[in-house]
C-alpha cells in the first residue's frame, strides 16, 4: 500500500501542497517518499528513503519552489528493500517523464527482460519502473501522454493506481486505476489527484472517484475521464462533506471498517504477483525460500499470539494437509517459558502484525537457539521478528490502525496458504496440477470476498448482530480450518463489544462445555463442506436439543437450513474457507459493538503492539 499525489496549476506552485498531500497519506506507508516537478520543462526528481522529513531536508534548498506541476509518491516496500534509488518516482533515464505507482505489476519481470533487450537500463529493483519504461518507449514513438499510458496499460497485468508526469513547453499530467484507489479534481486554476481524497480537501470538494479500467487527464481547471481504449466517459464530481478525521478513514466510520473492507485487495497484494501459474507454484522474496531449503525440513513450530496465533491454527491445518509435514503450534508466551524440545530440521513460524510483539520475538529467538530455522510471516518489513528471521513472507496488508486485527489476520491466512503450496510443490508431495488448481481457486477468491461486503450482506449481518445486543454470552463453534475462525470470532467479540464469548472446537462442547446452554444463548456455528461437515450439522442438533439458538456461518447449505439464522458465505475449497468465513464474524463484532456504543477503534485495556511482555 502507498500513497500518490499529483497536481498541475496555471499559476500557483505545486510543492508545499505536494508535500503536504503526502503527509496526510503517510499512514498508506513511510518507507521512503519522493516528489517530481516539471522544472522550466524539464523532470526535477527528489526523492529519499525513511519518513517525510528525509525528503523535506533535500528541498529545503527551495530549488523546485517555484514549479506548477508534480507527483508526489509516499511508499511501502512491495518489491525491493526501501532505498533511495527503490523510492518512487521513476523515470526511463530520458528526463521527459516521472511516474508514481501503487500496487503491483505482476508481468513486470518478463517486461523488463523484454525491455533490457532493446537496451533500456534499470536503475531499482521494482516492479514500477518496467512502467515509466513503456510509458517513455509510447512517447519516444510520438503519442501523447495519454495514449502512451493506455498503451503501456494494455502492456500488463496487475493492480495498480499510476499518475505520470511528463515535461516540456506544455507539462502533461495523467492518472489510471485498475485496483487501488484514486481520486481527482479540479478548480478553477488547477486539477489534483491523490490515493485518498484526504489529499485532495485543501484544494476542492468536490472529486471524482476512478473506477478499475479508467484514466484522467487532469489540466489546470480540467478533468478529462476515459477507459483504456480511449472512450470518454462521463461523471459528475461528488461532494465530499466528511471533517478530517472522517475522511482519514476513507468515509468509513471506523477504521476497523475500512479495513474489514479492503481485504479483498489484500488478498491481491499478499498473493497474486507470488502466483507461478504455469509451474503450480510460488516464489517468495526475503530470503531462501528454495527446494533445497525446504526439503531439508522435518517440523514446523508455529509461534504467535492472539489473532496472529490463529492464522497459525489454519497454517497448521493447512501445511500438514497439503505439504504433508507435522506442524506444533504454541502461544509465544507459553513457547518462550516451558522449556520446548524442538527437533532436528524444524523451522520456527513466528506470525505476527507488527513483528514487535515481545512474546513471538522472544519465542522465536529461543527457537533459533534451540537449532530452528527461524522465519516469519510479517505485515512490517523493517520490523525485529523480520529482521531476525533467515526468510520472511510479508503479507503487505498495509498499515492496520483498528486495535482489532482483520485484514492483517486474513492476509496471515491467505500467506500460510502460500507457504503450504511452496512447502508442497518443493517436498514433491504436491504435483504441479493439483498446485495450479489451488492457486485458481485462490484467485478466485476476490470477487467471493467482495460479494460479502455487498450492502445486502452487511445489513443482515447488522440485524442479526443487533437482535442479540443484549446476549450476556456466546458460544463460537467450528471444527477442522474453521475451528480458528470460530476462536477468531469470538475474540473479536470479546475485544471490542466486551461480551464473554467462548470459541470451541465443536467436537469438544459434549466433554463439557455443553452444560452452559441455556434457551436461547446464541450459537454462532462456522461450517462449510469439507471433511467435518457432518460432524459439524451433528453438533448443531445438540446444541439446539439443548435450547441453543444457533446462528450459522458459511457454505454449508444444510447447516444454514437448520439454523434458526443464518449468514451464507460464497462456495470455495475447504482450504480456503477460512478467508471467506471470517468476515462476517468480523462484521458481526462490528456491528455488535457498534449497537453497545463501544469504541470501535480503541477498545478499553488494548494496545495495537504489545511490546511488552
Ligand atoms: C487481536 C489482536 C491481537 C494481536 C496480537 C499479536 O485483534 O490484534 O490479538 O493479534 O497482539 O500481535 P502481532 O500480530 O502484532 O504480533
Amino acid at each position: 500500500m502507498c500513497g500518490i499525489v499529483g497536481a498541475i496549476t496555471r499559476s500557483g506552485a505545486v510543492l508545499e501542497g505536494l508535500v503536504e498531500g503526502l503527509r496526510v497519506l503517510e499512514y498508506r506507508g513511510y518507507d521512503s517518499c519522493g516528489v517530481a516537478v516539471v522544472d522550466g520543462g524539464a523532470i526535477a526528481i527528489r526523492r529519499k528513503v525513511g519518513r517525510l522529513s528525509e525528503l523535506e531536508k533535500l528541498l529545503s534548498d527551495g530549488a523546485l519552489n517555484g514549479a506548477r506541476a508534480g507527483v508526489g509518491h509516499t511508499r511501502w516496500a512491495t518489491h525491493g528493500k526501501p532505498s533511495d534509488e527503490n523510492a518512487h518516482p521513476h523515470s526511463d533515464g530520458s528526463g521527459r517523464l516521472a511516474l508514481v505507482h501503487n500496487g503491483i505489476i505482476e508481468n513486470y519481470l518478463e517486461l523488463r527482460r523484454e525491455l533490457q533487450a532493446e537496451g533500456r537500463v534499470f536503475t531499482s529493483e521494482t516492479d514500477t519502473e518496467v512502467l515509466s519504461h513503456l510509458v517513455g518507449r509510447e512517447l519516444a514513438r510520438g503519442r501523447s501522454l495519454a495514449d502512451a499510458v493506455r498503451a503501456a496499460l494494455a502492456r500488463v497485468s496487475g493492480y495498480y493506481a499510476i499518475a505520470v508526469l511528463s515535461g516540456g513547453d506544455t507539462p502533461h499530467l495523467v492518472c489510471a486505476r485498475q485496483g487501488p484507489p484514486l481520486v481527482v479534481g479540479a478548480t478553477a486554476d488547477g486539477a489534483y489527484l491523490g490515493s485518498d481524497v484526504l489529499a485532495l480537501l485543501p484544494y476542492t470538494r468536490d472529486v471524482v472517484y476512478l473506477e478499475d479500467g479508467e484514466v484522467a487527464e487532469l489540466a489546470p481547471g480540467s478533468l478529462r475521464l476515459t477507459n483504456l481504449a480511449g472512450a470518454p466517459i462521463a461523471r459528475a464530481a461528488r461532494r465530499i462533506d466528511w471533517d478530517a478525521e472522517q475522511a482519514s478513514k476513507g468515509g468509513f466510520a471506523h477504521h476497523m471498517l475500512k479495513e474489514i473492507h479492503e481485504q479483498p485487495d489484500v488478498l491481491a497484494r499478499t498473493a497474486f504477483d507470488r502466483i507461478l501459474s504455469t509451474r503450480g507454484d510460488v516464489a517468495f522474496e526475503h530470503g531462501d525460500w528454495s527446494d533445497a531449503r525446504l526439503r531439508s525440513l522435518e517440523r514446523v513450530q508455529v509461534v504467535a499470539c492472539g489473532t496472529a496465533l490463529h492464522a497459525g491454527y489454519v497454517a497448521r491445518y493447512l501445511i500438514e494437509s497439503i505439504a504433508r509435514l507435522p506442524v506444533d503450534l504454541d502461544f509465544a508466551s507459553e513457547f518462550r517459558y516451558r522449556d520446548p524440545q524442538l527437533a532436528r530440521g524444524t523451522m520456527a513460524l513466528a506470525i505476527s502484525q507488527s513483528g514487535e510483539t515481545a512474546d513471538t520475538l522472544a519465542a522465536l529467538r529461543l527457537a533459533r537457539q534451540l537449532g530452528a530455522w527461524p522465519a516469519s510471516i510479517c505485515n512490517v518489513i523493517g520490523s525485529t521478528v523480520v529482521r531476525e528471521s533467515e526468510a520472511t513472507i510479508l503479507t503487505h496488508a498495509g498499515p492496520e490502525i483498528g486495535v482489532a486485527s482483520t485484514k492483517a489476520f486474513s492476509a496471515q491466512v491467505v500467506a500460510s496458504f502460500l507457504l503450504a503450496v511452496r512447502l508442497g510443490r518443493a517436498r514433491g508431495v504436491l504435483d504441479e496440477r493439483a498446485g495450479t488448481a489451488l492457486l485458481d481457486e485462490l484467485r478466485r477468491l476476490r470477487p467471493r470476498m467482495e460479494a460479502l461486503l455487498a450492502s445486502e450482506t452487511i445489513e443482515q449481518v447488522g440485524a442479526i448482530a443487533r437482535a442479540h445486543q443484549n446476549a450476556t454470552g456466546f458460544f463460537f463453534l467450528g471444527r477442522g480450518l474453521n475451528f480458528p475462525i470460530a476462536l477468531e470470532g469470538a475474540l473479536k467479540l470479546k475485544e471490542i463489544s466486551y461480551v464473554h464469548a467462548e470459541g470451541y472446537a465443536a467436537g469438544e462442547m459434549k466433554h463439557g462445555p455443553i452444560a452452559l446452554i441455556s434457551p436461547g444463548m446464541p450459537i454462532v456455528v462456522v461450517n462449510s463442506p469439507g471433511r467435518v461437515d457432518e460432524k459439524v450439522r451433528s453438533n448443531i442438533e445438540q446444541v439446539k436439543a439443548r435450547g441453543g439458538h444457533v446462528i450459522c456461518v458459511g457454505a454449508d447449505q444444510p447447516s444454514l437450513a437448520l439454523a434458526d439464522e443464518r449468514i451464507a458465505t460464497p462456495a470455495t475449497i475447504e482450504a480456503l474457507s477460512p478467508v471467506l468465513n471470517v468476515i462476517p464474524l468480523q462484521l458481526f463484532a462490528y456491528h455488535h459493538a457498534l449497537a453497545r456504543g463501544c469504541d470501535i477503534d480503541k477498545p478499553r485495556n488494548l494496545a495495537k503492539s504489545v511490546t511488552v511482555e
